[in-house]
């Protein structure tokens, strides 16, 4: 049977105090709602619609390259409420599965489980036993452990709250047995809400098969309705990320101090060290050793390369044998070709240097196509910008940049030139020829040094 995905989101979300919707919350650099959409995508379904509600727009643009169809609940009346807003839009002939926007880290595994194990035509739902069920909807069963009904805390007995057996929200079932089930939902509760667990009673009292599958750890299932809930279950899968990568082979010196809020591929020893945050795309080539401290985005990284502690390096290409730092800053479209060597507070953007060029301490290189061997003083400063547009510095093969000059772009520095140290160089330096502009030095001979002056 072909599948149909509804993915609640209409909530809220008020716990959050944020002006951002609950499901659009990060977690580990992916929005909640994000990460339920791309794993129902896995399951392959026909369709996936989202139930959207408060904060919709925002919701829909920031989700605008994900292939869902939304559907508007307008006044949020219940689960119940939000899934018959869907039931219009669905093939009657199709299997439907019921995710919630804010439980993100459901896996597939689970949730292709939970469809083998529903029998056809039945109900299959997602339960787990929790040692503190509080705020859940309780699982009701008989003397032949056969599941009943689901009530909701706040409507429960003192017995019924006793139960650790929980509901997870996650179900499904036929198309058909919705528009049967849905239409009878009533709201007479403590909530005054449509809910869509009042199903599970209606299926037993038409024969229809209830069965329930588990799910492990209880995080994946887990919702989050505040910050705390969001911190634990991004701790659980940061530590849980890291103990992976560290079974196949990553060092990382301490599995509890790394974040990775992205796709990370890597080579052999590779060696990273506390509080590194990766973000985005990063891959790391063999023997790459990155220090404490440092936090890289969308970065390709070579063989043998060193970045040392306290860099900050973004959408760039760091080629075979470079080391970087520490402190060094590495923004947008940087390109390093190999044995580049970057040094303390040295800031780049936007350029690329060739084999064997240097910039080793204290320089701001922006909008520069650097050759090889190039040595970047100390101080080093390109001039790219006047105000209004940018422009570029060439600085050609061999040349040699002393300490403390600034390069006023556009303008190009030969192969093999020098530039003296404390040159402002505003017209193209030669080749192979030294270029300085600086002002002579004079001593003041009859110069004394001041004195207290007499009252
Ligand atoms: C629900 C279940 C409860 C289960 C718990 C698991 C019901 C009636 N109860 O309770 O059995 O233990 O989840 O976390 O289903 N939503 C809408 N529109 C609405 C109401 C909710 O889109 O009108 C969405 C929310 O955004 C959320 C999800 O549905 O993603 C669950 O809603 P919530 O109000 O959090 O349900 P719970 O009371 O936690
Ligand atoms: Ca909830």
């Amino acid at each position: 049977m072909e599948l149909s995905i509804i993915i609640l989101a209409a909530g809220q979300g008020k716990r959050m105090h944020s002006k951002l919707p609950k499901v659009l919350q990060p977690l580990a650099g992916m929005s909640l709602l994000e990460r339920v959409i791309k794993t129902a995508m896995q399951l392959r379904p026909q369709e996936i619609f989202v139930v959207y509600g408060n904060g919709g727009d925002h919701v829909k643009e920031s989700m605008a390259h994900l292939p869902v169809r939304w559907v508007e609940q307008q006044e949020r009346l219940g689960t119940g409420h939000a899934v018959s807003q869907v039931l219009p839009y669905i093939n009657p002939q199709h299997q439907v599965m019921v995710l919630f926007g804010d439980v993100p880290l459901i896996s597939k595994t689970t949730l292709e489980n939970l469809l083998q194990k529903t029998p056809v035509n039945g109900l299959g739902i997602i339960t787990v036993e929790l040692d503190h069920p509080s705020g859940y909807g309780r699982i009701l069963r008989n003397q032949n452990n056969e599941i009943t009904a689901i009530i909701e805390h706040k409507d429960a007995t003192p017995e019924q709250l006793a139960i650790n057996e929980i509901n997870t929200g996650i179900l499904t079932t036929t198309a058909k047995n919705l528009q049967k089930w849905l239409p009878q939902i009533k709201n007479q509760n403590n909530q005054g809400e449509y809910y869509l667990t009042d199903i599970i009673a209606m299926a037993v009292v038409d024969h229809c098969a209830v069965n329930n599958v588990s799910a492990h750890p209880v995080e994946e299932v887990q919702g989050v309705n505040n910050h705390l809930e969001l911190a634990n279950l991004e701790r659980y899968y940061q530590i849980s990320t890291a103990k992976k990568l560290l079974l196949e082979g990553l060092d990382l010196v301490d599995p509890a101090r790394f974040d990775l809020r992205g796709e990370l591929t890597f080579k052999h020893d590779v060696m990273i060290d506390i509080n590194v945050i990766l973000e985005g795309n990063i891959n790391l080539g063999a023997n790459v050793k990155i220090g404490p401290n440092s936090v890289l985005r969308n970065v390709t990284v070579g063989d043998d390369v060193e970045i040392k502690a306290n860099c900050v390096i973004e959408d760039a290409i760091i080629e075979t044998g470079c080391i970087i730092g520490p402190f060094a800053r590495i923004r947008p479209q940087t390109h390093l070709g190999p044995n580049v060597h970057i040094g303390n507070f040295v800031e780049l953007k936007k350029t690329s240097m060739g084999e064997g060029s240097k910039a080793n301490h204290l320089a701001y290189v922006g909008d520069a196509v650097i050759g090889k061997r190039v040595n970047v003083g100390a101080g080093v400063i390109t001039c790219n910008y006047d105000g209004i547009n940018k422009y570029v510095t060439i600085i050609e093969d061999g040349a040699f940049i002393g300490s403390d000059s600034q390069l006023v772009a556009p303008v190009t520095i030969g192969a093999g030139a020098y530039i003296g140290a404390g040159s402002t160089i505003s017209k193209d330096a030669p080749a192979e020829k030294l270029t300085l502009s600086r002002s002579s030095q004079v001593t003041i001979p009859s110069w004394k040094p001041p004195s207290k002056k007499e009252k």
